[in-house]
């Protein structure tokens, strides 16, 4: 097992960024209390509308951990997800639908899964609700009266979460793959209708040794996101 660090291991936002990925298998045992919380407090720093801080955080462990991911992966696998508390996407077009297709490939193909074989890639789209093996997974809900700038408030808020993992030496993934089932998650935790999840982030100590976690994605360069007008 890695070692427990309260003292970051990537010192440098500039170095965290380089070094976060999706971690998509991890070690069982669990990460202390006092390390979520420094987490958390770390997350508690991101900006929001008006300062209004949306986000509403449920970290689940333990025996609740395990009889939420039996529920979730029941559910899903009697039944396709359906439309979240969010919209879907449209459609995926040009290299946004390319960009789709390579990591999806560098998944399965870092697991052996072919193309053409469907029912495997199922199998491994159903490993979410097992939170990749994760022993703990957060919920991230936005108040709903808040809004899209709500969400979007809960979006830097995961991205500060993760950030701060990875400092850490965690592994964490960011999943909408559990937002697809918002009323069994509010149902099973006992979350009022006006919290709606925008992502669920799976997170422990990674595997660094699970091919999973050996490929990494890649990114359009600047000059394909940044126009400058002088
Ligand atoms: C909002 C959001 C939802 C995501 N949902 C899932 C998911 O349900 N399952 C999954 O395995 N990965 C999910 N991902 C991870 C993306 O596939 C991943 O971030 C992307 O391919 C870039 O790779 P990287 O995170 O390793 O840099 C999600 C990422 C984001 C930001």
């Amino acid at each position: 097992m890695s070692a427990i660090l309260t003292e970051p291991v990537y010192d440098t936002l500039f170095q965290i960024l380089q070094q976060r990925y999706s971690c998509r298998a991890y070690q069982p045992e669990p990460v202390p209390r006092h390390v979520i919380e420094q987490i958390l407090a770390a997350a508690q720093r991101t900006a929001s509308s008006c300062n209004t801080q949306p986000w509403h955080v449920h970290i689940v462990s333990g025996a609740t951990r395990e009889a939420l991911s039996d529920r979730l992966y029941h559910e899903a696998s009697e039944r396709p997800p359906t439309e979240g508390d969010y919209d879907n996407p449209v459609r995926f077009v040009e290299h946004y639908r390319d960009r789709r297709f390579i990591c999806g490939m560098q998944l399965y193909d870092s697991i052996g899964i072919e193309r053409q074989d469907k029912e495997g890639r199922g199998r491994q789209m159903l490993e979410n609700y097992r939170f990749f093996g994760a022993p703990h997974v957060a919920l991230i809900f936005n108040e709903a009266d808040l809004g899209t700038y709500g969400a979007v408030d809960c979006g830097a808020y995961a991205t500060n979460f993760m950030n701060a993992a990875t400092a850490l030496g965690l592994g964490c993934v960011p999943q909408a793959a559990i937002a697809y089932y918002p009323d069994v998650v509010r149902e099973f935790l006992g979350i009022p209708e006006s919290q709606r999840l925008v992502c669920a982030i799976s997170f422990g100590h990674p595997d660094h040794d699970h091919p999973i976690n050996g490929f990494r994605t890649e990114r359009a360069g600047i000059a394909d996101v940044a126009v400058w007008h002088d």
